[in-house]
């Protein structure tokens, strides 16, 4: 045994204080069963001591963990023991969870936040008998004969170590502060080469050998790139500075700013030092500005990003649509700088002077950005996305136009307003009396109004009273006899779902009443009942009662009047009042009503069953969800999770916004039209009028964040609303349908590498 810590983070001191519960198992093997945890801090270490498996706080949050492999060796400062390998890349877990190697033979990380499988290897049940953590890095899963059943080199991060290597459609991918992952890729493609790719269709690097089929990517131990054919002959290489110098320690990583590089150990200043990477200028990597602006490069050598255009919404630099202008536009030139949409990247080329090329952008109101370039012929490259970016140098020949407002002011009509008038100087005495009294005025009306409103509430109630209907419950619940919701519904006549019936209540209020599985426990029931009696929120139908007799367990809910989304979506005349504007405030709702659902209430309540035939429109055509709590009551909260919800959200994003229900195409579909530069394809054709086109990418984007198959990848209902109401930015997102590797043989979903 030996001690060491195992573990970084702000209450290091303590740790050191009670360091004699820190220990680290060094031992060529992990027996079946043993276990590591965040609470005990322990970890495995390889027979040499060059490497340490276990957890580790790696983002900003004190409470987020990560399971992985960092380098250990006692030559390396611990600050600069960078992390080699995460069990499932962008996996971070609880303060209280473990990672295990079961009986079974399986890698198991469990997160105790979410109480459930954040990770596994996929191995279990294929013979493992041990593991170990290689010299080299590598953790291994063997069997009897030895023989590696898994191993964490096939299912690398973000960095390659020597002797590991990344075989056809295998990536790295870049790790990111801000979840779900990073649009930046290294890929090695079918024709044997290397791509460092952006969000999987743009190519900002590439390998440049001859191509040939079967080539595998490994990195040697003296500091080499290589390109290997089947024979393990190197067809292609790159080499690092210090290729073949003794060199303790190297590594290869796809860096958070999109650039590849190799690093070497240098002992005497004891730093890692990058001696290759791939993109030469770090402004030629693909959206290294993002939304932040054009990318230059400093007096000191290093690069910035700027924002030259007039345009700053929420730290991104925009530059302006046409329509956006009141008072016509402009082309304003920026020489020596390259320009090009990030997404969508639908860049058209045509070939044009200096002159036509600034008119053919001015001339289409769809044109934002143009740039003008002549390399090899004159062309002008024309953008119609708000989203641009590019790179700037005085060496750089392209010059660039960009549209612009002509008034002093945007469309925002708070920004054109003229201020209030100031008050006069001399004040006038009957002005003022006459003022004194209009108060008054308002102020008696408002309060005949309340009274006025006191008064026919009071009437409602005394009307139900009257009626000698029913008896409310403390909580606003009123309790049904069974007698009377047979009365409400005329005997369950009107049956509109699964054991959902259509009633009235004598008030003529239309309610939905769902008779649940008899065999709940009364106890159970009522308390789940009273649960849901406290959940208010104008997007949610209010659950107005129930009944608990002999064996029917029902609950009574409003309904409402203009009935349900589907039955707009699919009728031709109704869906002419679903306008853009609509559309989008309905999308709005729904997620703010089911963010409600999972943060908003005292416990986690999930909906299980989100679709469109469950958003109720009511008289004034605000989306009211229903259905939701039928989990709580039958007692099966903790089997949907939040993720089930925001999958369901996702199709509903796209039924609303396509006007078609059918689903599994519709999404690739959609996905293929968007990434395509055609996102205005995916709108319902019925829709008259204006389609926002920044709202539609956020709706689309982050209906296909929800729809990923990977649900660790889905973002919270939270991070939805704030998407959807544009105060967060969204990347676009990676194919939804389709894992980022291939499978392997018994692989499951759960396994979120990427
Ligand atoms: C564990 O994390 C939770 C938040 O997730 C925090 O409230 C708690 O204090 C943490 N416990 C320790 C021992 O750090
Ligand atoms: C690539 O290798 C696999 C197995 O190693 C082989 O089945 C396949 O035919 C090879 N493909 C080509 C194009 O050489
Ligand atoms: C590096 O060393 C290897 C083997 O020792 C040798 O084959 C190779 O030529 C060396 N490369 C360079 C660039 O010196």
């Amino acid at each position: 045994m030996l001690q060491q810590e195992c573990l970084f983070r702000p209450q290091l001191l303590l740790y050191i204080l009670v360091g004699f519960l820190l220990h680290a198992v060094v031992s060529a093997v992990i027996p079946l069963g043993s276990k590591l945890s965040v609470v005990d801090n322990n970890c495995w270490i390889s027979n040499n001591g060059d490497f340490a498996f276990g957890f580790f706080n790696i983002s900003d949050e004190p409470n987020q963990f990560s399971a992985g492999i960092r380098f250990n060796s006692k030559s390396i400062p611990n600050d600069q023991q960078k992390l080699v390998w995460i069990a499932g890349a962008n996996v971070k877990v609880g303060n209280r969870s473990y990672f295990q190697l079961t009986s079974e033979g399986e890698l198991v990380l469990f997160d105790s936040l979410k109480e459930s499988t954040a990770w596994r290897s996929g191995a279990g049940n294929r013979a493992v008998v041990s593991a170990a953590l290689h010299d080299n890095g590598n953790l291994v899963l063997i069997d009897r004969e030895q023989n590696i059943i898994w191993q964490s080199f096939d299912t690398p991060s973000d960095t390659l170590l020597p002797g590991q290597s990344l075989s056809v459609y295998e990536i790295l991918r870049a790790t990111t502060k801000k979840p779900p992952s990073s649009s930046y890729s290294l890929y090695m493609n079918p024709s044997g080469q290397l791509q460092l790719r952006w969000d999987s269709h743009i190519v900002y690097w590439t390998s440049d050998n001859p191509s040939a089929s079967n080539l595998t990517a490994y990195l040697t131990s003296g500091g080499a790139l290589q390109l290997r054919d089947q024979s393990l002959n190197a067809v292609w290489s790159i080499f690092g500075e210090d290729h073949n110098d003794s060199v303790n320690y190297r590594f290869l990583r796809l860096e958070m700013d999109g650039n590849l590089r190799l690093y070497s150990w240098i002992e005497t200043s004891q730093s890692w030092r990058s001696v290759w990477q791939a993109v030469e200028n770090q402004c030629k990597v693909f959206a290294t500005c993002g939304q932040r602006g054009v990318c230059v490069f400093t007096a000191s050598g290093s690069t910035d990003c700027r924002c030259p255009f007039e345009v700053i919404e929420s730290n991104q630099c925009l530059v302006r649509y046409e329509h956006e202008c009141e008072s016509g536009s402009n082309m304003q030139t920026y020489k020596n700088t390259y320009l090009y949409g990030v997404y969508p990247p639908d860049d058209t080329v045509v070939v044009s002077s200096w002159q036509q090329c600034q008119q053919l952008c001015l001339n289409d109101t769809q044109c934002t950005v143009a740039t003008f370039s002549n390399n090899d012929r004159p062309e002008c490259s024309i953008k119609k996305t708000k989203y641009v970016t590019g790179y700037a140098d005085p060496s750089l020949s392209s010059t660039s136009f960009v549209k612009r407002c002509s008034g002093p002011f945007a469309v925002n009509p708070s920004l054109t307003k003229s201020p209030p008038p100031k008050l006069p100087l001399s004040l006038c005495v009957p002005c003022l009396m006459g003022a004194a009294s209009g108060t008054f005025f308002i102020v008696a009306i408002l309060q005949l109004g309340i009274v006025f409103i006191i008064f026919r509430r009071k009437n409602t109630t005394m009307r139900n009273v009257a009626l000698a209907f029913a008896s409310p419950n403390p909580n606003g619940l009123t309790v049904f006899s069974l007698s009377e919701i047979k009365s409400l519904t005329g005997d369950m006549r009107n049956q509109i779902g699964p054991n959902m019936f259509k009633g009235v209540l004598p008030n003529n209020q239309l309610v939905v009443v769902k008779d649940l599985n008899a065999t709940i426990e009364e106890r159970k029931f009522r308390s789940a009942v009273m649960k849901l009696g406290n959940i208010h929120h104008k997007n949610l139908v209010k659950l107005e009662g129930f009944c608990c007799e002999f064996d029917h367990r029902i609950l009574v809910y409003e309904y409402g009047k203009n009935g349900s989304l589907d039955s707009y979506i699919d009728d031709s005349t109704r869906c002419k009042r679903l306008t853009w504007r609509k559309r989008v405030e309905i999308c709005s709702s729904v997620a703010k009503a089911i963010c409600y659902l999972h943060t908003g209430c005292r416990e986690f309540v999930s909906h299980g069953n989100l679709k469109c035939g469950n958003v109720m429109l009511d008289e004034n055509s605000v989306a009211k969800v229903c259905e939701y709590g039928f989990a709580v009551v039958e007692g099966e909260a903790t089997y949907i999770s939040a993720e089930k919800d925001a999958e369901d959200f996702g199709k509903l994003v796209l039924n609303l916004l396509t006007g078609c229900q059918d689903h599994k195409q519709l999404c690739e579909w959609a996905y293929t039209e968007w990434i395509e530069g055609r996102a205005v394809n995916v709108v319902d054709k019925r829709i008259d009028g204006f389609v926002n086109s920044e709202e539609l990418e956020r709706a689309l984007r982050i209906s296909f964040w929800c729809l990923q198959m990977d649900e660790h990848r889905r973002p919270s209902m939270e991070e939805i609303v704030r998407v959807l109401d544009g105060t967060l930015n969204v990347d676009p997102p990676p194919p939804p349908f389709v894992m980022h590797r291939p499978l392997q043989e018994d692989d499951s979903q759960e396994n979120g590498s990427e």
